[in-house]
Formats: structure tokens, sequence, C-alpha cells
């Protein structure tokens, strides 16, 4: 068994009717129009040195460490952030390139503390890995000069630790926390040499944060790392797995060594969270090792006798035999199965499968069946089938979604992150709820426009009085969606009412709002617009002489 190690084609797959032709290194690719470079260089095989960018999002360019060259073009554009064209012809490796590169990390180790052998990432840190490619051997400026050797570490969240002196600003924390999970707790606080990441001025334990894990698993360094990998070291193997926390069902890799876990890490290829996670998934796993978890099977004939550990064969041999003891005294139907919604498919199929094929009947249920009856019969009454007819991915084709007597944010968290996802881009929601939900109560009761009578959430009632025209309206994004909602939602600062620092001035706790802000507003978030040369660049910080 192996660690497993999901590729990663730098910027997200393009999914178009169009494709484009080019030659990479004097070999021809075909890609989906608007495929950065980087990628259609991974997908035949050419790997690019990185380091802000990662396929999970979208491409930034501030490392400089992915330049290539571009006949017929200037300079040394970012791969990751030039989209490939038709008839393109781009150079990866030359000494021209390959001295820039080593030019870049050379800045950027310059800053960067020499621990690696007993660094809680050695050997699994991109900063490293690119040093090695790049063939970095030597500082040429030496480590005397100002740093960020001393920056404080912050320990207070119980999951992770950020290490700021190892921070190398690429911004993939903040981008995560943005893009993927959609509570924007971090921003890049200063200029230049200054720029730091914080979580809005505060400690993470202080901050937004909801340990969703999303910004440590992205950060190409040991700066935010899980503190079971600090105390127990790096992981030796995978054994992919799903959660059961909830009914998302997020597949993750759990990394152990040995038969311990490490960590646990969302899995790229699982279809319910495509990498992404919530905090019970990806750091609440301390059951598995808890003192009173049951590892063995025990029998007992009577309540009143004490409990016998015994082999499975055993185990499964009693059961076996009592079921046909029953069967045989009370009939064939006298004997069934239930699952949990906790249960995978799967199990639910097997339980079935035993049950039909073993039990001889249909005595088969899931608790899901039953806590949804109502959800099944409206499903049936109107479609024709009890059964979900969608797939989570398919919210992301969503224009109006409408959640009735469920809060996803807090219930099924993943899902949330991606419906979220979909009302920054421009998505209606409409709730409906008897329930008080914090993310539709606040935003409508801040306004005043869309309370129920009882002055709850959009419960149904009020929705149907409404005639489906009062909608908890997200519609839109950065400071035409803000003003829309005119003073209402301003933070203290009396700034927009985005996720960024009006939100986290003002301590608000609107959700709906919080994902009104897509990096609309440059200059609010990071300092400059998503892309833009120059954010925060250590590499140029170092002296005058380099800026
Ligand atoms: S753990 Fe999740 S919520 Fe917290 S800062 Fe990181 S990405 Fe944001
Ligand atoms: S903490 Fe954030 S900015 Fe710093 S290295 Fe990690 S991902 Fe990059
Ligand atoms: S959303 Fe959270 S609790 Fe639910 S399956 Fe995914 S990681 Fe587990
Ligand atoms: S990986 Fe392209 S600029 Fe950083």
């Amino acid at each position: 068994m192996t660690l497993i190690r999901e590729l990663d084609i730098g910027t997200p797959i393009r999914v178009s009717d169009t494709t484009v032709t080019l030659t990479i290194d004097g070999e021809q690719v075909t890609v989906p129009k608007g495929t950065s470079i980087m990628a259609a260089a991974m997908m035949m095989g050419t790997q690019i040195p990185k380091l802000c960018a990662t396929d999970s999002l979208e491409p930034f360019g501030s490392c400089r460490v992915c330049l290539v060259q571009i006949e017929g073009r200037r300079g040394y554009p970012a791969s990751c952030t030039t989209p490939a064209e038709d008839a393109m012809v781009v150079h990866t490796q030359n000494a021209d390139i390959a001295k820039r590169r080593r030019g870049v990390l050379e800045l950027y180790i310059s800053d960067h503390p020499l621990t690696c052998l007993t660094c809680s990432a050695n050997g699994d840190c991109e900063l490293q890995d690119v040093a090695g490619k790049v063939g970095l051997r030597d500082v040429r400026y030496g480590y005397a000069g100002e740093n960020h050797l001393d920056a404080p570490t912050d320990d207070s969240n119980p999951y992770f630790t950020f290490e700021a002196s190892k921070c190398i600003a690429c911004s993939r924390c903040i981008r995560a926390c943005e893009e993927i999970q959609g509570t924007f707790a971090l921003t890049m606080e200063g200029r230049g040499f200054e720029s730091k990441i914080s979580a809005g001025g505060t400690d993470f334990m202080g901050s937004e944060c909801v340990s969703c894990g999303a910004c440590v698993q992205a950060c190409p360094t040991a700066t935010l790392n899980e503190k079971s990998v600090i105390e127990l070291g790096t992981p030796e193997h995978s054994v992919v797995t799903t959660c059961a926390y909830c009914g998302v069902g997020c597949s993750f890799k759990a990394e152990m060594k040995g038969e311990t876990v490490v960590r646990m890490v969302p899995y790229k290829d699982g279809k319910a969270n495509e990498g992404h996670s919530c905090v019970k998934g990806r750091f609440a796993f301390g059951y598995a090792t808890h003192k009173d978890r049951k590892t063995k099977p025990m029998i007992r004939a009577a309540i009143t006798d004490p409990w016998r550990e015994v082999t499975w064969d055993e185990a499964i041999a009693y059961a076996a035999s009592e079921f046909k003891r029953i069967q045989a005294k009370y009939g064939r139907d006298s004997v069934g199965g239930i699952t949990s919604s906790r249960c995978t498919n799967e199990e639910t199929y097997l339980i079935q499968k035993m049950v039909r094929g073993a039990f001889g009947n249909n005595n088969v249920d899931t608790c899901a069946r039953v806590c949804h009856s109502p959800t099944g019969y409206g499903l049936k009454t109107t479609l024709g089938t009890s059964a979900g007819t969608q797939d989570f991915a398919s919210v992301e084709h969503s224009d109006v979604i409408l959640v009735i007597g469920a809060n996803p944010t807090d219930g099924h968290p993943v899902f949330a992150s991606r419906m979220k996802r979909r009302l920054r881009a421009g998505a209606k929601l409409i709730v409906a709820d008897p329930r008080h939900e914090r993310g539709a109560a606040e935003c409508h009761g801040a306004c005043g426009r869309h309370r129920s009578a009882g002055g709850r959430s959009l419960c149904a009632r009020a929705l149907r009085n409404a005639g489906l025209r009062c909608l908890g309206q997200v519609r839109g994004t950065g400071p035409k969606f803000a003003r829309s909602h005119g003073g209402a939602h301003r933070g203290a600062g009396g700034g927009y009412t985005c996720g960024g620092p009006a939100f986290r001035h003002g301590r608000q706790r609107c959700d709906l709002l919080r994902i009104g802000c897509n990096g609309a507003q440059p200059g609010q978030h990071h300092g400059h617009g998503h892309g833009e040369f120059g954010h925060g660049h250590r590499q140029y910080r170092q002296t005058g002489r380099r800026r």
C-alpha cells in the first residue's frame, strides 16, 4: 500500500465545445478552449514548476515560477494565467527559462527557514520540490537580509497551525477559503514586503474560520499544517473511504502510518465533494481510536449475561444460526434488515441483497426513507420517483435553488459550499423553513423585506402567500449587489457588504450576504485584483535593490 498522490494539472479543467491546438516543446496538443498553457502541458505529461497554482483554484499568477516562452511574444508569460491558443508555439524548458526560475526560487528561499530536515512537511512540500526541480543549489543574497523568520506562529486552531515564518504569500489559502469553502475568513494584509496572511485581524480561532481545512490542503508549504501530522509524522499509505457523518458522503483518503490515521484528506476523485470537506470529515476522526470503540465482536445469549469476546467467524456463525432459528419458529417474514442513513449506498445495497437473497423476504428498509418520507412522497407524486433526480454537481448549473426544511450550511456543509459558489455566480436562493434558519433569517430579517408574518425566516406559508415572489435574492456580486441593499448590511467600516473587510470589521453573521463578494472589489480582499502581477510578491520585498 502506498500514499496516493493525486495529479495536479495546475489550473481547473475547462469544458468547451471548441478546441485549440498548440505546440509545446515540439509536440502538438489539442485542448478545450480556455485551458491554460500549464494545464495543456500537464495533459501531455510535461510538468511546469508552480507554486501559486493548483487545479482546484482559479489561476492567480503571483509566484512567476511557471514562466514559459511563446514564439512571437515578448517576455516570459506565466503559463498558469496564459490561455492556450491555436497555433501557439510554447517552450517550457531552456537555459534562459531555467535561470529565471532559479532566480525566483532563490528569493523565496532567502526568506525561508532552512529547517527542511526537521520540518513537519519534509518530503511533502511543494517549495522543497520546486527548489529541487529548478536545481537551486545556492542563494547569492545570503540569509542575513531583512526577513520574516521571526513571524509568530498562530496555534489557536485545535486542528492546524499557521507558522507564518514559512509563508510564501502565494494566497492559495485565501483563495481556497473564498472559492472552495465560501467563508472569506482570510485576507492579505499589507503590501509588498509587509504583506501577510491575516484571519481578519485576529487569530484563526477568533476568526470566522469554520475549520474546513481547505486552506491547509491548498498550502504548498508547512505554513498551514495539520497538528496530527506535526505530532505523528508524515503518513505512509492511504486508504480511500467515505465519511459517514452526513448524507453528502464525501470521499476521503485516510492517510495512515501503520494502523494509525494521521490525517483525513478529501479525495479529488470523490464525486460528492471533489476534494473538499467540512470540519467533521476532515478533523473529527478521533473516534477511530477512541477507547470506547468496540473493535472485536462480542456475544451474549441473554441480556443478563456478560459480553464475551469472540472471533469474527464465531460471531457471524452465531448470528446466522439465530436468524435461522427465529425463521424456523416464527416464519420467513419474522426477520428483516434496516440500515442507517449514515451507511454508504454500497452498504445499504449489501443489506438488501442479504435480506432478499438469504432471508427470502422483502423486509428491508433504511432510516433515510423514514425521516424523508414526506420528501419521497412529494417527489414520487410530482416526478414519478421518490429518489433524487440530480447529483450534487448539477447545482452548478442551477439558476434558482429552492431549499425546503434544510440548512445545508450546518447540516451538509460541503454541498452548501457548492451551492454558495453557484449563488456567488448569480443564482437565486429561496429558503422555505419553519425554523429560524441562520443564514436566511438574519439576511431577510436584517433588510426587513422578506420577513414572514411571524418574523421568522421565509417559511413555506409566507412563500405561498408571496406567490413565490418573496425571494431571498442573493443575486449579483460585488458593489452592485451591495448597493441594491442600501445601507442595511453595511459593516461597521461603512464598506459594502461583501465577505471582505466591511464584514469582518462589522462582525456580521449573514451567510447569504457573505457569498456576495467574489473578488469583485479589487483592492479590498487582496490588495490587488486577481491575477495582477505583484500581488503579495515577497520575492520583491527583501531590499530596495530588488524591488
Ligand atoms: S479552515 Fe476553511 S474556513 Fe478556516 S480559514 Fe481555512 S479555508 Fe477558511
Ligand atoms: S499560508 Fe497561504 S499564502 Fe502562506 S504559503 Fe500557505 S497557502 Fe501560501
Ligand atoms: S459534508 Fe462533512 S460530514 Fe458530510 S460527508 Fe462531507 S465531510 Fe462528512
Ligand atoms: S504558478 Fe504560475 S505564477 Fe505561480
